[in-house]
């Protein structure tokens, strides 16, 4: 199976983790976590463990408050662990349960921390929203798990202290992301060849708009994904480009690829996921119907390629287009490349004021607009500001969550107060963001 794994060694590739053990693939039934459960990407697991019921026992479940989903995922695959994000969700799912089933329910992030490292999961899905899902990433890296990583904010935060912690525990990297996991299988066997990594974009709810039609938009046009069925949070970010910036970040830790050989192409049809560039020009593509249950599956079920009930593509069916980002309209993929190039701390920086913006947006507190804008100033604060912040590089999961924490605060409350500015006021601050070389 070595042949399958991205090479390590190449100029261009340089894998995150190793492969899972051979212990891992004599496995006959992975014992399973699934960190938010819930949500879009935790639904869709499930219906991939429905398919391949006797490969999986599940383990585990957590999701933050939504309690009824919960109990009855719960009453379906009755795990011996639930986990939930606060005392009042703890006593909620305990009533919800029948008399006769006691699973041990696990409160916060000491809670999702543990249910990560459970030892008798080897298999653990980190799929909850946003900065929260680190810490449940770190726990399963730092057990050495085999980790199917849908939270993508987990390596734009961290990237370098997991691949790190990778190396020390044996843990894997098993990307869920649709364009990661269609790297990771063109790359199979390969690394030195590779010249280029090709990401593929929808382009979201406002796809070839200009600046001045987004400057309405509301909170219920931008939810309104032409091609996938996600969370709110992700869908706010595709609709802004967000997304595809965090995803440059992913590849680049995923991948060991400088940003710069990193590309993004527009895709409306989303059925190419992305492709990889080797020497000679030629690019391998992987193609299929946009449903990320294929791509869970093919880490769930990694190495082996099983039908999760989804149909074959048909490619007579659509014709396939390309064409470069409009990045004066849609910002945040150049924030997100300075972000980068900054390392440190300016990832989390940009995370979190991403995360205070568009919650900021989905209550109409700020406009569409106003996304890449707060973000860039808050960027610009940050840089002229707070320096000591710089070197925030993963001296141990410990330290780097409280330093990170104090960060995200800081750029998050930093984020509400410019939102919270008059005007004239906010343009100021926007401006200087542009003079300090954060585009927006
Ligand atoms: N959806 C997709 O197609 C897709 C594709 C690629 C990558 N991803 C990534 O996968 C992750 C999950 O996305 P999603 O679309 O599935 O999100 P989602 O539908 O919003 O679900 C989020 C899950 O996280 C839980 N959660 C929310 N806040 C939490 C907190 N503070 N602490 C712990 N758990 C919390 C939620 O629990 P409750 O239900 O109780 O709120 C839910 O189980 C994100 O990082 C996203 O970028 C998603």
């Amino acid at each position: 199976m070595a042949e399958l794994w991205p090479d390590q060694g190449g100029p261009f590739i340089n894998y995150i983790s190793g492969p899972p053990s051979e212990m891992w693939r004599r496995e006959q039934v992975h014992g399973l976590v699934l960190l938010g459960s819930t949500g879009s990407i935790g639904c869709s697991a499930l219906d991939v463990v429905a398919a391949h019921p006797k490969a999986f026992n599940i383990v585990g479940l957590a999701c933050a408050r939504n309690i009824e989903r919960l109990a009855k995922q719960a009453l379906k695959w009755r795990p011996t662990h639930l986990a939930v994000l606060d005392d009042e969700a703890a006593k909620g799912i305990q009533a919800l349960l029948p008399a006769d089933y006691h699973p041990h329910i696990l409160v916060g992030r000491e809670g999702y921390a543990t249910l990560a490292a459970l030892p008798e999961a080897s298999t653990v899905l980190s799929a909850q929203v946003g900065a929260a899902g680190l810490n449940g990433t770190l726990s399963a890296v730092l057990a050495g798990k085999v980790v199917c990583l849908a939270n993508k904010e987990s390596l734009v935060l961290a990237g370098d202290l997991i691949r790190r912690i990778c190396t020390q525990t044996g843990a894997v990297i098993l990307p869920v992301d649709s364009e990661h996991n269609a790297i990771f299988q063109c790359l199979a066997g390969r690394g030195q060849e590779i010249t280029r990594l090709i990401l593929t974009a929808s382009g979201g709810p406002f796809r070839g708009k200009t600046s001045q039609e987004l400057r309405r938009v509301t909170p219920k046009q931008a939810l309104q994904h032409p091609n996938w069925s996600m969370g709110a949070k992700i869908t706010i970010d595709s609709a802004t480009l967000m997304n595809k910036g965090l995803e440059i970040i992913e590849a680049y830790h995923l991948y060991g690829v400088p940003a710069e050989r990193i590309k993004v192409l527009v895709h409306p049809q989303s059925v190419v996921h992305s492709l990889v560039e080797l020497t000679d020009g030629s690019q391998i593509a992987q193609l299929s119907m946009p449903d990320m249950h294929l791509a869970i599956a093919a880490c769930l079920l990694w190495p082996r390629c099983e039908s999760v009930n989804v149909p074959p593509l048909d490619l007579t069916a659509k014709s396939l287009t390309f064409y470069e980002p409009d990045e004066e309209v849609f910002p945040c993929l150049r924030l997100a490349r300075t972000a980068l190039d900054g390392r440190g701390g300016r990832c989390v920086v940009l995370n979190a004021a991403n995360e205070a913006a568009v919650e900021l947006f989905l209550a109409e507190r700020c406009s569409f607009m106003d996304i890449p804008r707060l973000i860039a100033a808050t960027l610009n604060i940050y840089d002229t500001t707070m320096p000591g912040h710089q070197s925030l590089c993963s001296v141990s999961a410990a330290e780097t969550n409280a330093t990170k924490s104090s960060l995200e605060k800081e750029a998050q409350t930093l984020a509400h107060r410019i939102a919270s500015l008059d005007e004239q006021s906010r343009d100021r601050v926007y401006s200087m963001a542009r003079h300090g070389g954060f585009p927006c």
